[in-house]
């Protein structure tokens, strides 16, 4: 996908397959094709939003970009620089600029280190301040996260999820990072809890230009957050846009069933939900063609055998027929009584019935199978 701005992260191509089930004579069992085929960029002061269902491969897309594992293809460029050129002491020194935020930051902290001591630690490593600087460069990191200067002797333990979270941003943020791979990283929070550490990760995106990648299932989320999205069904980017653009009119089936309706061309059954059937397949056995034609209901021959690309274009979407499709009418739109708003009127009402379709949509799980019903 393509930003309206200079990336500073470029991803082209990755491709990632894991072995499984390797039996008693070394044989794989099977190959789960995890990321195939992922191309993105983002730019300084811009979040890039990955959303999709759980098992897509949004975790193996974050570990390809900081090559926590390698990729079996593609390229990563870091401002220009190919990291998977480069050789591991080439590649620490490369780390210091992009950093990653999990979703759990026990599993990530050291429990046995105080704060002080987790944030001493990359300082060091990267030499970002002489050694009689760390102290100082702590406190303005923990104030930075909205902790106290005290925090810095106690442990993960003594700290609440949000709390922790924001040890985790502050150290993530220690070597002077352009770039943040946030991989669900509110997932685990209360929603009060959420609102705090994405109000901060937007402070701190405005205060020193960060890229974000942030990774999430929940749309509500991704709507907050996102200046670009890119939606990804088993392994494969669908859909790709400036966040508004793909909100307010989503090309692809899949987003469209994600958003809560597809609309249909017949005005008296407009707003009619069709809502996703079936199961995600197993990225064991993805189908052939295009990856979601399974569960799409406009799937044809073409489909089942021909797998659709992503044009890197500014809002694109991986589909034979997208350009075909009737225009989007949001859920709950009143399209009868539209003509009779304001443009911009219109514009509040479709947005505000799309979130809250995204709302429910994910609250009652992506994976659930839903007949067609009326709105
Ligand atoms: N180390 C691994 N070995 C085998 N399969 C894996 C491994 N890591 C991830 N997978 C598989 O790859 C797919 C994508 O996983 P993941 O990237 O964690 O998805 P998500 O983060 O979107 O839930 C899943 O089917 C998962 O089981
Ligand atoms: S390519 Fe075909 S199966 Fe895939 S989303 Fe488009 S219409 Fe549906
Ligand atoms: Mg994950």
């Amino acid at each position: 996908m393509t930003t309206p701005a200079a990336p500073v992260m470029r991803a082209e191509g990755l491709v990632k397959r894991f072995e499984v089930g390797r039996g008693l004579f070394g044989r794989a069992r099977g190959v789960v094709s995890a990321v195939d085929g992922v191309s993105l960029e983002v730019a300084a002061g811009r979040t890039l939003a990955v959303v999709g269902e759980s098992g897509c491969g949004k975790s193996t897309l974050a570990r390809l970009l900081l090559r926590l594992i390698e990729p079996d293809a593609g390229r990563i460029e870091l401002d220009g620089q190919d990291l998977r050129a480069l050789d591991e002491a080439a590649l620490l020194r490369a780390r210091r600029h992009i950093q990653m935020v999990f979703q759990d930051p026990y599993g990530s902290l050291n429990p046995r280190m105080s704060a002080g001591d987790t944030l001493a630690e990359p300082l060091q490593l990267h030499a970002v301040v002489p050694a009689a600087q760390r102290a100082a460069r702590v406190r303005r990191l923990l104030d930075q996260v909205g902790l106290p200067a005290e925090a810095a002797r106690r442990y993960p333990h003594e700290f609440s999820g949000g709390q922790r979270q924001r040890l985790a941003i502050a150290r993530a943020l220690a070597a002077g990072p352009k770039v943040l791979v946030c991989d669900e990283p509110v997932s685990a929070l209360d929603v009060s809890i959420q609102a705090q550490i994405l109000n901060l990760l937007a402070d701190l995106q405005r205060e020193l230009g960060l890229a974000y990648v942030f990774i999430s299932h929940d749309l509500g989320v991704v709507r907050q957050v996102a200046s670009e999205v890119a939606v990804m069904y088993l392994g494969r980017f669908v859909e790709t846009g400036p966040a508004e653009q793909v909100f307010a009119a989503p090309r692809h089936p899949y987003t469209r069933a994600l958003l809560g309706a597809v609309p249909v061309a017949d005005p008296a059954r407009r707003g009619t939900r069709t809502v996703l059937a079936g199961d995600v397949p197993s990225p064991l056995a993805p189908p052939p063609g295009c990856r979601f034609h399974t569960r799409c209901p406009h799937a044809d021959e073409r489909c089942r055998t021909e797998a659709p690309s992503l044009y890197a274009q500014l809002h694109g979407a991986a589909c034979w027929h997208a350009d075909r499709l009737a225009p989007w009418v949001a859920p709950g739109a009143a399209s009868d009584r539209a003509d009779l708003a304001s443009p911009e009127a219109q514009r509040r009402q479709r947005s505000h019935a799309v979130l809250q379709r995204l709302q429910a949509a994910f609250q009652r799980g992506p994976t659930a199978t839903v007949s067609s019903s009326p709105p």
